[in-house]
């Protein structure tokens, strides 16, 4: 896996927006070992699928905005929850009004790209077993809105959509192997923009939840779309809500580009991730969420903030989120640093696709995990 993954990185293009595209010129791989038994053959599915969805992901976060709204998102999602086992729908500004996410509509208010919620299911499992919910950052372009943003290296924000594009790399791997798991994929799609329309500092806005919130900083954007996100994943009745996100620059001074942050409220869910993370070379860093870091997400004007001061932004970010995930083993990846490298090599990684797979199969068990390569043959 490790030196199949190697090559796929090394050898991986991007091409989508050049009119004399360079195509890939490693076209095949051959493995040779002393003997071929099922448990080669399954590594070897396993990863084929994990490169499909770690390119899948990589292909969304490196196109311009322009090339990746959230319509296109939405494109994409139904492409790739094709068959049998998928489903996929997409919500509007109408359904989303509707169902009272007000986080959420008003980050979308200065965009004129509509936004778009997207529900993807995945059911490799009977009906009756709890699915695992992947909620995605989809923010397709940030430029903070009225809290606007420096110019320089502002065209990186077009990768603030990676969370999105991991759960749409892990769709991908999924519909490959076709494990016997149930997984709901949610993304909450929009733009971040400055507008006449646009949101502003101090406003107050009454989330899905029914918690108020105090936007004093508009860049502060992902927390408020992901909130609403994690509410409406309640009605699956989850085993385990895990949200993806390229959350906050101070997650990239913490730990950089080598572990993505991660946050959760229920110890053996932690567990399972940081494997997951280690076994797969897609690695994170269990970061605290002691109650004392909520204190400056205190608003005078509304339930809650979202923002405290500079210290410790990663948490603070992380705390927010947890106020709208009580209702299920909940945990949050801060992928800011690890989802795209700048500089020379700029591009997208990919990850955390491969965390992700990891912890999927591992929940779905030897068992399932065999009959599910059975399913295969
Ligand atoms: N998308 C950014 C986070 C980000 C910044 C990722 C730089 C990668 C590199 C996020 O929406 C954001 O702007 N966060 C703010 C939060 C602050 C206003 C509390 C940040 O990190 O500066
Ligand atoms: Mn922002
Ligand atoms: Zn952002």
């Amino acid at each position: 896996q490790v030196a199949a993954c190697a090559l796929a990185d090394a050898s991986y293009s991007y091409t989508s927006t050049l009119s004399k595209p360079k195509p890939r010129t490693l076209k095949q791989v051959v493995f040779s070992a002393e003997t071929v038994n099922a448990e080669l053959r399954d590594a070897l599915a396993h990863t084929q699928a994990l490169v499909a969805g770690i390119e899948v992901a990589k292909e969304w976060a490196n196109r311009p905005a322009n090339h990746a709204t959230p319509s296109l998102l939405a494109n994409a999602a139904k492409a790739i929850a094709k068959g049998p086992a998928f489903k996929c729908e997409v919500m509007g500004p109408k359904e989303v009004t509707k169902l009272g996410m007000g986080a959420f509509l008003a980050v979308a208010r200065g965009a004129a790209e509509p936004l778009r919620f997207i529900v993807m299911r995945y059911s490799g499992a009977p009906a009756a077993q709890a699915p695992v919910v992947l909620v995605g950052k989809g923010i397709t372009f940030d430029t903070g809105g009225i809290s606007i943003k420096p110019a320089a290296e502002m065209d990186e924000m077009k990768y603030d959509m990676s969370g999105a594009a991991s759960v749409l790399g892990v769709f991908k791997a999924l519909g490959e192997l076709k494990p016997a798991i149930n997984v709901v994929g949610l993304i909450p799609a929009t733009e971040n923009m400055p507008d006449g329309q646009a949101v502003k500092p101090g406003d107050v806005v009454t989330s899905m939840s029914g918690q108020t919130i105090e936007i004093l900083n508009t860049d502060a954007e992902g927390r408020l779309v992901l909130c609403d996100a994690l509410t409406y994943a309640e009605r699956f009745k989850p085993r385990a809500v895990i949200d993806i996100a390229t959350l906050t620059g101070a997650c990239v001074i913490a730990l950089g580009g080598v572990r993505s942050g991660l946050f959760s409220s229920d110890d053996a869910l932690a567990q399972a991730l940081q494997l997951a993370g280690d076994a797969s070379g897609d690695a994170c860093w269990r970061m605290p969420l002691d109650e004392d870091y909520a204190e400056g997400l205190k608003s005078r004007y509304a339930d809650v903030a979202n923002v405290a001061g500079r210290q410790a932004g990663s948490v603070t970010a992380a705390k927010f989120l947890q106020r709208f995930a009580s209702r299920y083993p909940w945990a949050h990846l801060d992928i800011a640093g690890t989802a795209w490298r700048s500089g020379a090599a700029k591009g997208a990684t990919g990850r955390p696709v491969g965390l992700l797979l990891a912890y999927l199969l591992a929940q779905a068990g030897p068992a399932a995990a065999k009959a599910a390569s059975n399913r295969r043959r």
